[in-house]
């Protein structure tokens, strides 16, 4: 690594948006796999987090559904590791970054919400990463932290968590010919990790005030919507239906409008392309080796 370079060492880099994190620093970084640090044990954050200048931490529990009958795995990532990090980073001054969801909102807004809402989480997922935040603003201390905000991610890699992303998996449901249902009465802000991963970069080197930021693809739809321009992007005549999401029987409960505005980070000149561009891009790089699509 150079000299004069922000040193980042990145939490959960094997993941969906860790990947992409790593890839836009580069050199600069420093990936840490779970086999290399695990965020629930204060002992392995102590002896892992040291040497750089800033943490980014991406570890994280996403399992939605399944955190409703497991809130202790959760907590213990997503609220319990964020404060292992917080207080390491702290101790060894350095600046801490922890991700965040939409998932932190209610959903009853139905405008898009910006970085200065009230969270008032409705599941236990959203709850702890909620309760992640908090640990967060009040040990990394002193205020050298950020939190980010993102949303229905998809990527090159798939969320390790998930077992994939929405994009990939309507496009292999279409190519089985299966029936697709998605729902109608959900919307949110499709966000490309790439996109994300850049922003991030932004952010701490541009040394942006510390504080909340909300980093997504502008513009929103439902993720009907979003199957829809998947397909039509992509040319392909698929089975797709829509939804209503009480019809799905889901564990969790999940915010109806949970669209993310970036207001704070366009007031500094820093703006997200718009999702369906994203989604182009995504594409072509994933599925059409750079073929150019409608
Ligand atoms: N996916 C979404 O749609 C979405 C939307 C909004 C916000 N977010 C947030 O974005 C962040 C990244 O999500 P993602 O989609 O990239 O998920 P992901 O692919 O599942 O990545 C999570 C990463 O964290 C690692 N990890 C899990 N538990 C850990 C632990 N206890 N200690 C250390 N590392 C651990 C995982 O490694 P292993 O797989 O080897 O355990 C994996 O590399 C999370 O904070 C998430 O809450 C995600």
């Amino acid at each position: 690594m150079g000299e004069n370079m922000t040193k980042v060492a990145i939490i959960g880099s094997t993941g969906q948006l860790g990947s992409d994190i790593f890839e836009v620093f580069g050199e600069k970084a420093l990936p840490l796999s779970h086999d290399e640090i695990e965020v629930k044990d204060i002992n392995s954050c102590i002896k892992v987090l040291k040497d750089v200048d800033v943490v980014i931490n991406c570890a994280a529990y996403v399992k939605v559904d399944e955190s409703e009958n497991n809130p202790e795995a959760a907590f213990m990532i997503n609220a319990i590791g964020a404060r292992n990090v917080a207080l390491v980073c702290n101790e060894k001054k350095m600046k801490n970054v922890y991700i965040s969801t939409d998932f932190v909102f209610d959903g009853n807004k139905n405008k898009p919400y910006q970085e200065d809402d009230q969270p008032n989480p409705i599941d236990i997922y959203g709850l702890s990463k909620y309760a992640g935040e908090i640990l967060t603003r009040n040990l990394s201390l002193p205020k050298k932290y950020y939190i980010i905000r993102s949303s229905s991610l998809y990527g090159e890699k798939g969320a390790r968590g998930k077992g994939g992303n929405f994009v990939d998996w309507m496009i292999e449901k279409a190519n089985n010919n299966e029936v697709i249902k998605v729902v109608d009465d959900i919307v949110m802000s499709p966000t490309y990790t790439k996109d994300a991963a850049e922003m991030v970069k932004n952010i701490i080197e541009k040394k942006l005030p510390y504080g909340i930021y909300h980093v997504v693809n502008q513009g929103h739809c439902s993720w009907f919507e979003f199957a829809k321009k998947i397909f039509r992007f992509l040319d392909i005549d698929a089975n797709l239906f829509p939804i209503k999401s009480d019809e799905l029987n889901r564990k969790a409960k999940r915010p109806k409008f949970s669209a993310l505005g970036s207001a704070k980070l366009n007031s500094f000149g820093l703006k997200m392309r718009n999702w369906e561009d994203a989604l182009k891009d995504y594409l072509r790089e994933k599925y059409l080796n750079r073929k150019e699509v409608i």
